[in-house]
């Protein structure tokens, strides 16, 4: 997966300062996701007023739509400390057993990318969570024995971008289930227009609009985007971002109106191409242009899909025709039988 991507929701390491200066740090500040907000606050209310542990929560969505955000924010609404970690990072029972022991009454455990837990320590989530109890077995062979362990109560908030790789048990254990939608255009015009105060930067509402555009309807990508502008606006004008400059600055960045970049150009452009437009296999198209099917899968193909330029048919992915006109490529024969 390319480390340089602009418009690419992954997370990288130069967000992590990013967020921590724009990121919402209650529910009242948090844009968008009207829903969630709405029934996780009153979930949040009662359980503060009960003077109870707030029931597991468990987030999914695509990345870059405000998942680990929502974390923090569930620790600060809280008055409770928020202690993350991974599933790739809990290699052995006894990693997730050490940050429990740690825990304290109430504390936020969030783990992110919690598809990625091996089954194993599944196993040891599954009791923590229901009776906050940690079964650790000492020794080996038949003179091994469980001691029982007393857990703080703690919440759980755990993120996923592939929900459905959860295992039904581990998903029932959750007493909230919340899916963080992609945002509409005035939102994350909003979210852009609340970081440019942030950073002090003034960003005119034109220019709010054509980075909300190529954002991909992704707050990660818009403050991503909104950044590199303000560097291009400090650089090649007086600062001050206005409509000419944003989109000056996109282009440089091989950005196009919709947000798409040269890699999903290149995809769109080898199949049609080299695959007649397809039907073809993703394993097909990643071996053309030299890409990892997993990250066709999860990192391009999702926008190209939302936005209709490709399609998932039984005998593979298909280039649509508003694909050809975005391209400014000549509509093959309207008769062809595979074209959407
Ligand atoms: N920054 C990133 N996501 C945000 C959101 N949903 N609301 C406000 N600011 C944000």
């Amino acid at each position: 997966m390319p480390a340089e991507r602009l418009v690419g929701a992954q997370d990288k390491p130069e967000d992590v300062s990013l967020d921590l200066t724009l990121r919402p740090k209650n529910l009242t500040e948090y844009i968008g996701q009207d829903k969630v907000k709405k029934n996780l606050g009153i979930a949040l209310h009662a359980a503060k007023k009960r003077e109870q542990v707030l029931e597991h929560v468990l987030l999914h969505g695509a990345p870059g739509l405000g998942k680990t955000t929502l974390a923090h924010i569930i620790g600060h609404e809280l008055g409770v400390n928020v202690r993350i970690t991974s599933g790739p990072a809990l290699e052995r029972a006894g990693d997730l057993a050490a940050i429990l022991t740690n825990l304290h009454d109430g504390d936020v455990l969030f783990i992110d990318e919690v598809h990625r837990l091996h089954r194993t320590i599944e196993e040891v989530l599954y009791p923590a969570m229901e009776e906050y109890r940690l079964d650790i077995v000492i020794g080996k062979g038949p003179s091994a024995r469980t001691v029982r362990l007393d857990l703080p109560k703690f919440t759980l908030v755990a993120a996923t971008t592939r929900v459905s790789l959860l295992s039904s048990p581990l998903r029932d254990r959750f007493g909230m289930v919340y899916r963080l939608e992609y945002y509409g255009p005035e939102d994350i015009e909003h979210i852009i227009q609340r970081s440019a105060d942030l950073l002090g930067v003034i960003l005119e509402p034109a220019a709010a609009k054509a980075i909300s555009a190529r954002a991909r309807r992704t707050p990660r990508i818009a403050n991503r985007l909104l950044k590199r502008v303000r560097d291009y606006a400090e650089v090649h004008a007086d600062g001050n971002i206005n409509e000419a400059t944003a989109i000056e600055a996109m282009k440089l960045m091989d950005i196009d109106e919709l947000g798409l970049d040269d890699v999903d150009r290149r995809i769109l452009e080898t199949i049609i191409e080299k695959f007649n437009g397809g039907p073809v296999g993703l394993s097909s198209v990643a071996a053309s242009i030299g890409e990892e099917v997993d990250s066709l899968e999860e990192v391009y193909e999702p926008y190209l899909l939302q936005v209709g330029f490709l399609a998932r048919t039984p005998r593979g992915r298909l280039v649509t025709k508003a694909a050809y006109l975005h391209l400014g490529l000549p509509v093959p024969n309207e008769g062809q039988a595979s074209l959407v």
